[in-house]
């Protein structure tokens, strides 16, 4: 019997099915309930070294175990966890370094 391909119910409210699905085989390793469609709000709850998500260019960024691997540094991380770090992130790097990372990757923002 071919196996059915049901939505993941442990994700965020939200998140759709296509996304999640289209998420999980791209990177089979990452766990796709963590995949989801974020408020700005929501990405504000996670502002500390401990707990850090930034957006950028609508895409939201779990960067907690990726700080000390920062080849910039960790505390220029401080100013930017929890908010849009876009404008940041633009004047450092190309938007395809943020491809070489598909880890960080957790979900997209709401108004996009
Ligand atoms: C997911 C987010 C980020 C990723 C994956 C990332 C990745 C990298 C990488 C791979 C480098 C090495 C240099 C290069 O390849 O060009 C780098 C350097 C750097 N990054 Fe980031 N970065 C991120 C976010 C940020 C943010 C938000 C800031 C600023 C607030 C920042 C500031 C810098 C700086 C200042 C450098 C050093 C540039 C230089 O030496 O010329 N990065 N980053």
């Amino acid at each position: 019997m071919a196996a059915a391909v049901l939505p993941n119910p442990s994700a965020p409210p939200g998140a759709t099915p296509a996304t999640a699905l289209k998420l999980a085989a791209s990177n089979s390793k990452k766990p796709v309930s963590k995949y989801g469609v974020y408020s700005r709000e929501e990405v504000a709850k996670h502002s500390s070294f401990e707990d850090g998500w930034i957006i950028v260019d609508g895409r939201v960024f779990d960067v907690t175990k990726f700080l000390n691997l920062h080849p910039g540094g960790k505390h220029i991380f401080a100013d930017v966890l929890g908010k849009d770090a876009s404008e940041q992130y633009f004047r450092f790097h190309e938007t395809r370094q943020l491809d070489k990372y598909p880890k960080l990757l957790i979900g997209e923002l709401d108004e996009f």
